[in-house]
């Protein structure tokens, strides 16, 4: 029998799950852990990078693990756990820290876009995020990841780190690729036509899991349009190419061609098209929404989910970091 694959993938703990974590990464969470050997945690060391609230971390990491089970995560099927329940994570993060170079740490794009403007405050942790994320990846082994279209130069920094070390040391680390089952890295457009949907930023123009009925309508009808094709097939305008891709998303296949073709013979209503999109997407949040919130009324269960997890994980972890350790030489038992 063939092995199973192995998948690792994580989102932080900075905030409320949205859209771009369901559809970029979650939504593949939910296949590959019926047909892989899967990884999922909650990233909470990298949320410290930039959000360092003592009095917001615990409840923000058990709200993404209560948001992880409400979307159909299954703790039977893959090891759900916290990044910091693993501390060999920690300790790979650090020996891979001696094969990261300055120079192209600085060079990384998140990077870059995080200190933009900054000039203090910079802390190592936000430049080595990157090797941290590898650890998390390499500690399990793990050849795919799913995750968004903005995570790849940190999976290209990730193969580069396992490259160093195989090549320095000898054979460890597969090199691992971001994972899209569609074969294309997504990137869920923010309502107001200006990037991605983020948890901490521009949050009206983000729907996020946790948001009310009501409070998804209000940001669909606030979304930005135009004038309305003004003749037939006509190319759409970015705000509008960006309400296709999103009804695209959550409606059915029969949806989208109406309004397609609405839009290419001028007879679209752009208030139609909202209704639609924000019905579809009440339809898709609330039970989400409500079981997430059930959820989180039952701490000790999440706490057991988180320790049963981090045991499942363990096992795997123990194993490479006492490999990476034994083949760089830290062996003073022999
Ligand atoms: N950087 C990822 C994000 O912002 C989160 C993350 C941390 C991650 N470690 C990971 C994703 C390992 C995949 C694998 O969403």
């Amino acid at each position: 029998m063939q092995q199973r694959e192995i998948v690792v993938s994580g989102i932080r703990s900075t905030g409320f799950l949205h859209l771009g974590n369901y559809f970029g990464a979650i939504r593949q969470y939910l296949h590959m852990q019926h047909t892989h050997v899967c990884y999922f945690f909650v990233a909470d060391y990298h949320s410290l990078t930039t959000h360092q609230d003592p009095t917001q971390l615990r409840a923000n990491v058990y709200r993404v693990l209560a948001e992880y089970l409400a979307c159909g995560l299954n703790p039977d099927k893959a090891a759900l756990y916290v990044q910091s329940d693993l501390p060999e994570t920690a300790e790979l993060y650090l020996l891979l820290n001696m094969l990261a170079y300055k120079g192209e740490l600085e060079k990384v794009p998140t990077f870059k876009e995080k200190i933009r403007g900054k000039h203090e405050g910079i802390n190592a942790g936000l430049l080595t995020y990157p090797v941290l994320m590898a650890a998390d990846i390499l500690i399990h082994r793990a050849t795919k990841v799913p995750v968004g279209k903005d995570q790849e130069p940190h999976l290209e920094m990730a193969r580069n780190l396992a490259s160093r070390f195989n090549q320095k040391f000898g054979f460890l680390f597969p090199e691992p690729v971001a994972f899209s089952e569609s074969g294309e890295l997504l990137k869920v457009p923010s309502l107001d036509g200006k990037g991605k949907m983020s948890k901490s930023e521009n949050e009206m123009a983000t729907i996020y899991l946790a948001d009310s009925d009501d409070l998804i309508r209000k940001k669909i009808a606030r979304a930005k349009t135009d004038a309305g094709p003004q003749a037939p097939n006509s190319p759409k305008s970015p705000e509008i190419e960006n309400l296709f891709l999103l009804l695209k998303l959550v409606s059915a296949p029969e949806t989208v061609a109406y309004f397609e073709q609405a839009y290419d013979n001028c007879t679209i209503r752009y208030g139609e098209l909202k209704q639609q999109l924000a019905d579809d997407m009440i339809n898709l949040v609330r039970p989400i929404r409500e079981r997430a919130a059930e959820l989180q009324k039952d701490i000790e269960t999440l706490k057991k989910i988180r320790k049963t997890g981090a045991e499942k994980a363990c096992a795997s972890a123990q194993q490479t970091l006492q490999l990476a350790r034994s083949m760089m030489g830290i062996r003073y038992d022999e």
